[in-house]
């Protein structure tokens, strides 16, 4: 059997599993592996990545829980939001910048915090970093990235955020806000969304193969020490946390601290109430509860209670520059993304994620040209219409 072949039938074998569904169907027409620049979307990346990395870590990066309406249903809410374009404006000069935070992006797409970046790929958070920096955008370094985050702030310059999940007791959370301020982290971005892991079937049906993402997070003897939980379930520290938990943190970083994992209105308030610097709408990429529902459907309320206080940032099924147009049509500062930059990572290294960077700035850019938007700030939400 020829290398072609191989490919041809490890794709078809990966095509035809449901348990290896990726997000969107793509038709796999392409008879080698693809040159980087003949990617025209960051879909074509999860089938590739998918080929590339074991089956156990692909499983773990694409699932949901249970069901998987969540995560479905953040890219189908997409589809209910239509564009009102308007026309003859001049927008032969575009400004895609703006400025979160004292952090100037090139264009308002952040890469959200994933653990474990070597299973896509040997340098991890490293290539990640890099590839950040080259798009001048920021990174949230994952609490659980396979390097530590003290290498992964050495690996660029560029300004970069960090991501905390509540340790065991106050002296260990204070203790990784510390390493993470002294390495030269802007902004703290505390997940509350996490009190017990989801039930991701995907994983549990490869163990024991599944791979064994570690970090900061899940490093605590203490922690793997817990008493078991009286309905099995896998507490983790923000289980005993509750809003006033928030000016710790602050008291702690003395950065901007964000709260992600908001999906209701009265939590925004509620954040603001506790000196949120910002909020990140997520549902943690369908990976928590299902049938939580799609970010760009709560961002509209979302944004209201806390949209003239402070940023909103939403992530959750981001894939075309369309979808960001209409998440900052609602409101939104800026849009994070996790999985495509994992498969960006997976399929080709650093340049896979500079490649998936790339498109969703120039579908941005062209979705902008084509509504009559030059700059962010031009962007409001006469620029949406709800579809029945
Ligand atoms: C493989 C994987 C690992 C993740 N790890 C973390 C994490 O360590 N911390 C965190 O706050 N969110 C984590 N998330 C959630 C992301 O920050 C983000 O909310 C989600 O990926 C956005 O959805 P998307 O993947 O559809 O773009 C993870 C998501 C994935 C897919």
């Amino acid at each position: 059997m020829n290398r072609r072949n191989a490919f041809r039938n490890l794709a078809a074998f990966f095509a035809a599993s449901p348990l290896t569904r990726g997000q969107q169907d793509i038709p796999d027409t392409r008879e080698r592996y693809p040159a980087l620049d003949e990617l025209v979307n960051v879909f074509e990346f999860e089938p590739l990545c998918k080929s590339r990395i074991p089956k156990p870590s692909y499983d773990n990066i694409a699932g949901g829980v249970d069901n998987e309406w969540s995560l479905r249903h953040n890219r189908e809410a997409f589809d209910r939001i239509s564009f009102r374009p308007r026309v003859l404006v001049n927008t032969s000069r575009m400004d895609l910048s703006t400025t979160l935070f004292g952090t100037n992006l090139a264009f308002p797409v952040l890469i959200a915090p994933t653990a474990g970046h070597q299973q896509a790929h040997p340098q991890g958070e490293l290539a990640t970093a890099r590839a950040a920096a080259a798009a001048k955008t920021v990174m949230c370094v994952s609490n659980n990235s396979s390097y530590s985050l003290e290498k992964v702030a050495e690996a660029t310059n560029a300004a970069k955020w960090w991501q905390l999940y509540p340790a065991e007791d106050d002296e260990a959370t204070r203790g990784l806000v510390n390493r993470a301020v002294s390495s030269g982290y802007k902004v703290i971005v505390v997940t509350v969304d996490v009190p017990y892991l989801g039930h991701r079937e995907r994983p549990l049906r490869d163990a024991p193969r599944a791979p064994a993402v570690r970090g900061e997070g899940s490093r605590s003897k203490r922690a793997e020490e817990a008493p078991a939980h009286p309905y099995g379930l896998q507490a983790r520290p923000s289980s005993t946390w509750d809003w006033t938990y928030l000016a710790r943190v602050k008291d702690w970083a003395k950065t901007p601290v964000l709260v992600k994992g908001i999906l209701t209105g009265e939590d925004a308030e509620l954040a603001v109430t506790h000196g949120a610097d910002g909020v990140v709408v997520s549902n943690h990429g369908g990976r928590l509860l299902d049938y939580a529902p799609a970010t760009i459907d709560v961002l509209p309320e979302v944004v209201q209670a806390a949209g003239k206080k402070i940023p909103v940032i939403v992530d959750s099924g981001f894939r075309r520059g369309t979808d960001i147009l209409k998440a900052l049509a609602i409101g939104a500062s800026a849009v994070q993304i996790g999985r495509p930059v994992l498969w960006g990572l997976g399929a080709y290294g650093q340049p896979g994620v500079e490649k998936v960077l790339q498109l969703l700035e120039t579908e941005l850019a062209l979705a902008m040209g084509l509504c009559g938007k030059a700059t962010i700030g031009a962007i409001d939400k006469s620029l949406i219409r709800m579809e029945r």
